[in-house]
């Protein structure tokens, strides 16, 4: 007897299965002929496990226009945009938005976000907020909080101490910005001893890191080597790491291998970084993006994160991680059937190795969390941004969507338009 039993899909791997799930847990893959207390039929759809954002900003979420736009379109303008909002938001707007926020996400598939917390504001109001929604969408969504210095650790009179401040408060991971620091050297101190904090007091490291076409902007390779250093192999991140898009080629080949021994994951975002690079430059202009496939062919696990949606660094976002690994695979050209396949597991698998969730993925002994797509396969679900027709998180039905098929009235034409395409 099972609660539920997700029938006849197609799991991301191409295996056409059942899935018998009991008490929160997936408790069976094989052809199941049981009762169960709701059949979930799933032939011809794909079944995967849960979408998974690396790199998210939840306290500034759906606050775009708030107190204006961003007029330039860069990270700086964007960064001083927010700090003239995070003076007058209530806590209690941020708790509003970021729920709104997780509604969206949890919808579309999306069950388990890092979430990057501003810890530059002596109130630590943003820090509240974010603690309290962690708590409530607990049931639903894993929620990740990094501390993260927005104004810079020492370039932001009270950063330090309202950093550790948060971290005593409960957040999860260790953050930092070492490209917003005052000097280069500032940065690499900033990023020794955000390591050495991480490795006191045995939490993760995710820091923004070269978000810049400035190709001298090199504070990965500190990160790897503090990484290193502390032992703190399949920890730590590097997040967009732009500035690698524009660096000396012969560097890039000493630093990936540095990057791959050291164990330090990357975690571009396409949508934000192809939208806020390149502002400085006129034509040829570059686009921002680090070299995504170049760090995989080093063993570095690379995953897509989303960072923003409606906020001060950029207008659009939906919350849908196949916009982002769209977006993601035009932007590294990862055009071949194995690399867009490659997409489909970074926003899922490899998204969830760089948070360490536990009992992640679909196999017996997992928590029961999975998403039904109207998508025969991964490549398919990414050309559709597929509908997610069922999202189960930890055993329960959370959401239902309907398929997204027309009705065509044109004389001749059938009259149900689906967008899904099989070459047999
Ligand atoms: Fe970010």
């Amino acid at each position: 007897m099972f609660d539920l039993i997700v029938k006849g899909g197609t799991l991301p791997d191409g295996r056409v299965t059942d899935i018998g799930i009991r008490d929160g847990m997936i408790t069976a893959i094989e052809t199941l002929d049981a009762e169960a207390g709701e059949v979930i039929d799933a032939t011809g759809d794909l079944v995967a496990p849960p979408f998974v954002d690396p790199h998210f900003h939840l306290d500034a979420t759906l606050s775009y226009g708030l107190p204006r736009i961003n007029a330039s379109g860069t990270l700086l303008e964007g960064i001083g945009l927010w700090g003239e909002l995070k003076k007058v938001v209530t806590q209690e707007e941020m708790v509003t938005r970021a729920l709104e926020y997780c509604d969206w996400a949890a919808s579309l598939g999306l069950l388990a976000i890092r979430s990057h917390v501003d810890t530059c504001d002596d109130t630590l109001k943003g820090v509240e907020a974010m603690l309290e929604v962690r708590e409530q969408v607990k049931d639903y969504i894993d929620l990740q909080l990094v501390a993260f210095p927005q104004d810079g650790l020492y370039r932001d009179p009270t950063a330090h101490a309202n950093t550790i401040r948060a971290l005593d408060m409960g957040l999860d991971v260790v953050g930092g910005i070492p490209h917003f620091e005052r000097s280069m050297a500032d940065g690499a101190a900033s990023v020794r001893e955000l390591c050495q904090i991480a490795a006191d007091r045995g939490l993760m490291v995710d820091l923004h890191c070269d978000e810049s076409d400035d190709p001298h902007s090199r504070h990965i390779e500190t990160l790897a080597q503090e990484a290193h250093r502390h032992g703190l192999a399949g920890r730590v991140a590097g997040s967009h790491l732009s500035s690698m898009h524009s660096m000396d080629n012969y560097y890039v080949s000493k630093l990936l291998p540095l990057i791959a021994e050291a164990g330090v994951a990357a975690i571009p975002n396409p949508l934000i970084n192809i939208m806020l690079q390149g502002r400085h430059d006129t034509f040829p202009k570059r686009r921002g993006l680090t070299r995504v496939k170049e760090m995989q062919a080093h063993g570095i696990t690379v995953g897509w994160g989303q960072d923003c949606v409606r906020d001060p660094w950029y207008s659009l976002g939906t919350g849908d991680m196949l916009d982002v690994a769209f977006m993601g695979l035009h932007v590294a050209q990862m055009s071949s059937p194995d690399e867009m396949r490659r997409c489909f597991d970074m926003v899922t698998t490899q998204n969830a190795r760089i948070m360490g969730l536990e009992g992640y993925g679909l196999q017996v002994g997992a928590r029961a969390s999975l998403v039904v797509l109207d998508a025969g396969d991964p490549i398919e679900a990414l050309r559709l941004r597929a509908a997610r027709l069922c999202v189960i998180s930890k055993g329960r039905v959370i959401s239902r969507a309907p398929r997204m098929d027309a009705a065509l009235t044109i004389t001749g034409r059938p009259e149900t338009v689906r967008r899904r395409h099989k070459l047999d």
